[in-house]
């Protein structure tokens, strides 16, 4: 099918999907059809990927599919906002509704549970099983997709959300090295703030980013075994003296965040690390695309490390995925998306664009231009590897809504005897110990 016959339609039908789902989120009843040009060649997919780099990723792996199923005409649902964060709310009210998109993107573990809980989607099992994941994919990804002994979802990309970027010639010229600890970095932030820098760029519009500020202190405080075990409900806030001294910790970065962090969002700070506006950022590598198509180099204008390096190294994973809803209006064409993301060449051309490393290990890791991505590609193979609280993989999603504004609150006022009993209570009242017994079982 020829692109550009494509793209006029696939507009005209986003527009109209979006309205839908608006329609259904706000509680109207919506008919079952998705569209006037529905037919059983049609595919509807939901996914958030709008920002720099992710929509060029995304483009890529349509592409891709396109190439492969000339037939099916993709109807391209984008719900901006970083993380899921919009998506979810709207893929609720469809799948609620009974109108699910074909296909719609999820992570992997705590997040992907909340929709196998609700009835919503089916198994993937046969797409598992026909193109031998257990031996393509590393075993942990078939361990967070799998649920009532069931795969259901296919992991289509890898993040690794414990990066700290840094303006290379501010560095140099300040003569910084990278942090490799929290303490480290409150050095560094104390240097450039005197050079009239922000030290940290932050943007908690979206309010995740302020987990993903929050998450490395807690590893540098609690090591991988703490972090897993407060995500899942096994320490208690009110009296773990580690997770006191994690707020301690955070409450004294506070001074060097970014000062408009609460109007920005996590795509707007690699413009300002790029710009020099903002001196490091914690973030995934999902922002490494971005830092280079604002024209940063890797290496001489911006570099990453693995953060926090002490107690030890481990690589916080992120798991994109995509699912197979009940009751959708085009199987096959599901069916056929979920075996092309499978696709060692839509693996390569998708992950390439998105910073991200290939599940499937048929993916060779010369495929990756960026060092980050061949450095991300080793650590997975050697560190601890640690789902990410942030991106709805270990805590369950609702108590991760509570957490965040808990965590953005304390950014705006430090109190930590506060922050500690909300948490003993977000723990006990969603559950998280009873919620994450899924996560231990695996
Ligand atoms: C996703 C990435 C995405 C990022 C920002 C993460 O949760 O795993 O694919 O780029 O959010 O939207």
């Amino acid at each position: 099918m020829a692109r550009a016959a494509n793209t006029p339609i696939r507009r005209r039908v986003t527009l109209f999907a979006a309205a839908l789902a608006i329609a259904s989120v706000s509680g109207c009843t919506a008919a079952a059809t998705s569209s006037p040009a529905a037919s059983s060649h049609d595919l509807t997919v939901y996914h958030w990927w709008t920002a720099g780099g992710e929509r060029q990723a995304m483009t890529k792996m349509e592409e891709d599919f396109e190439t492969a199923y000339p037939s099916v005409l993709i109807h391209d649902n984008p719900a901006a906002g970083g993380g899921g964060i919009t998506l979810e709310t709207v893929v609720q009210g469809k799948l609620a509704a009974g109108v699910p998109p074909d296909t719609f993107q999820s992570h992997a573990g705590g997040e992907l549970r909340t929709y196998v809980d609700g009835g919503y989607l089916d198994s993937v099992d046969d797409i598992w099983t026909a193109h031998d994941l257990d031996q393509k994919y590393p075993p942990v990804l078939g361990r967070m997709v799998t649920f009532n002994g069931q795969k259901m979802a296919i992991p289509v990309s890898i993040h690794r959300a414990n990066w700290l970027f840094y303006n290379v010639p501010i560095f140099t010229r300040l003569g910084l090295t990278a942090p490799t600890t929290v303490d480290e970095m409150i050095a560094d932030a104390k240097v450039l703030q005197a050079a009239g820098i922000a030290p940290i760029g932050l943007g908690t519009r979206d309010k995740w980013t302020a987990l993903d500020l929050f998450d490395v202190v807690l590893l540098s405080v609690a090591g991988s075994d703490g972090y897993e075990q407060f995500y899942t409900g096994l320490l208690d806030p009110a009296t773990n003296p580690n997770i006191k001294l994690a707020f301690q910790k955070f409450a004294e970065l506070i001074p060097y965040v970014y000062p408009d962090h609460g109007s920005a969002t996590w795509s707007d700070m690699p413009a300002q690390l790029t710009s020099g506006r903002v001196g490091m950022m914690v973030l995934g590598d999902f922002a490494a695309p971005l830092l280079t198509s604002l024209g940063g180099v890797e290496g001489r204008d911006w570099e990453a490390v693995g953060f926090p390096q002490k107690p030890s190294q481990v690589f916080l994973m992120v798991i994109d995925a995509f699912t197979r809803p009940k009751g959708v209006q085009h199987p096959d064409a599901t069916t056929d998306w979920l075996n092309n993301l499978v696709s060692p060449k839509t693996q390569a051309d998708f992950t390439l664009l998105k910073g991200s490393i290939a599940p499937n290990q048929d993916v060779p890791v010369s495929t990756y231009s960026m060092s980050i991505q061949a450095r991300a590609s080793t650590a997975f193979k050697t560190l601890p590897v640690v789902p990410s609280s942030i991106h709805g993989a270990l805590a369950p999603l609702d108590f991760l809504g509570e957490w965040q504004d808990v965590l953005t609150v304390f950014l705006y006022s430090p109190d930590v005897s506060r922050a500690l009993s909300q948490a003993a209570l977000l723990m006990k009242s969603y559950d998280v110990a009873g919620n994450s017994a899924w996560y231990w079982a695996k």
